[in-house]
Order: structure tokens, then C-alpha cells, then sequence
């Protein structure tokens, strides 16, 4: 299974110059990859210039959020129709932030659907505010995964990446971030989720990654123990060194997913 490494750039950086930039050094650090993908996903109003750059086999543009109906009544709003027609291969849903911004589960479904059917795969956020030591927090994630999922196919679920991002652990520092115990405990617990909707093959094809204050001190142990497929990266995605040590320790790392 191909693993991957995704850049949430959220809303930076500050001029098209400087997202130019990051695209070219980010590409330079994905040339020679072979066993992982790198997904850079800036804000909307860049997608279009930064569509005009060449891209290599394993570096491509993806968008933060991506509407469900390709064209309405929708201020503000970008779709996934009109993201694909910029060279969009990704398009993450349900991110905490828009989710605290008011995006329901309703809406995060209906998202992963359109996008589907347009042949943009899509990064499906799930996580908790809290880890209560009562476990409520588990049947948070079961009941977010459900919602999500609601309209996808077995056959479709192989398609989606799910990306489990604790929203205690996001924009921290890796000191904070999840430990890797902890997110291989999780990991099991979103494929059992999986396998209860969707039968163990399909499951078992699904791939899962990490995000929350993945940092280039913390990524090799969290892909090793934690046994997910890769990571998506917030604010270490815009400083292209330590982005770089990230996107190796998930090329360099021989773990199996869980
Ligand atoms: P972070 O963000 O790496 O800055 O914690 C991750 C995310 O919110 O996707």
C-alpha cells in the first residue's frame, strides 16, 4: 500500500510567492520517492496558479475543503467540481476547524460522496475534543465514522483515507502530540469500526493516517508504532526542511499498518 504524507498549509502562507515557493521546495523533496505520496493542499485562492506548475508522479495539489453541489446558491464556497478542474486529486473533509466553524456531519457525508463519484479522493478528518477516562471518546469516533460514511459503498471505502487527528493534539508541539501507543490503540479501534459496517477485506485495504502535531522529531516512532499509513501535517508541512524529515521518516519506515 502506497503511503502518504499530506500538507495542510490551513490559511497560509500570506503571498502567492511564497506558496510558489514552497511548492518548488517540497517538489525537489519528492523526487525521489518511491513508496510514498505527497499531497500539498493550500488555500483555494491558490489552487489555480499553483495548477500551472508540473507535477511528478508522487506530488500533487489538494484542496482544504471542497462543497458537495457543483454549482448554487452556496456564498463562499468552493466545490469539488470546480476543484478538479485545477489538477485537485485530494480534497479533505470534516476537518476540525471547519467542523468548529459549523460543518456538519451531514454535510462532511455528502462531501465524501460527491467527491467519490468525481474521482477525487477524499482525506475524511475524525477525531476527538477530549479523552475522558470514562472512553465516551470512543463512542465519539464511532458514531463520526457512521455519519461520515453513511452514503460510501464497500467497494468505495478503499478509496477514502481516513485521517485521525485528536483535536486536543493539533498545533501543539510533539511533546504534545498523540503517543504512538495511543494511536496504534485507535487505529485498531477505527478498523474494527470499519470492519463491523463493511466486512474485514475491505477494512483491512483501508488506509488510515495520523495528524495532530506530527513533527520531524516524532514522525518515525508514530509511523513505526503507530502503525498508520502516513500523516497529515499542519503547521511543520510549511517549513520545508522539517517537512522533508517528516516525508522520509514515512519513505524510510517498514512498519506494517495495523
Ligand atoms: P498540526 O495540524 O500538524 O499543526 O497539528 C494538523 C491538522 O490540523 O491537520
Amino acid at each position: 500500500m502506497e503511503k502518504i504524507v499530506i500538507g495542510n498549509w490551513k490559511m497560509n502562507p500570506l503571498s502567492e510567492k511564497e506558496a510558489r515557493s514552497l511548492v518548488t521546495k517540497t517538489k525537489k523533496i519528492s523526487a525521489q520517492l518511491k513508496k510514498t505520496a505527497v499531497v500539498l493542499c493550500p488555500p483555494a485562492l491558490y489552487i489555480s496558479p499553483l495548477a500551472k506548475e508540473r507535477y511528478g508522479k508522487r506530488i500533487s495539489l489538494g484542496a482544504q475543503d471542497g462543497y458537495f453541489m457543483p454549482t448554487g446558491a452556496v456564498t463562499g464556497s468552493i466545490s469539488t467540481d470546480m476543484l478538479k478542474q485545477y489538477k485537485v486529486s485530494h480534497v479533505i473533509v470534516g476537518h476540525s476547524e471547519r467542523r468548529a466553524a459549523g460543518e456538519t456531519d451531514d454535510h462532511v457525508a455528502k462531501k465524501i460522496d460527491a467527491a467519490l463519484k468525481l474521482g477525487v479522493t477524499p482525506i475524511l478528518c475524525i477525531g476527538e475534543r477530549e479523552r475522558d477516562i470514562e472512553g465516551t471518546y470512543l463512542s465519539f469516533l464511532k458514531k463520526q465514522l457512521h455519519a461520515a460514511l453513511v452514503h460510501v459503498s464497500k467497494k468505495q471505502l478503499e478509496d477514502i483515507i481516513i485521517a485521525y487527528e485528536p483535536v486536543w493534539a493539533i498545533g501543539k508541539s510533539a511533546r504534545q502530540a498523540m503517543s504512538p501507543h495511543q494511536v496504534h490503540e485507535t487505529v485498531l479501534l477505527i478498523r474494527k469500526i470499519l470492519t463491523e459496517k463493511f466486512g474485514g477485506e475491505a477494512a483491512k485495504k483501508s488506509k488510515i493516517i495520523y495528524g495532530g502535531s506530527v513533527e520531524e522529531s516524532n514522525a518515525a516512532e508514530l509511523m513505526e508504532a503507530g502503525h498508520v499509513s502516513g500523516f497529515l501535517v499542519g503547521h511543520t508541512s510549511l517549513v520545508p526542511e522539517k517537512f522533508k524529515a517528516i516525508i522520509s521518516a514515512v519513505e524510510d519506515s517498514e512498519a506494517r499498518h495495523a
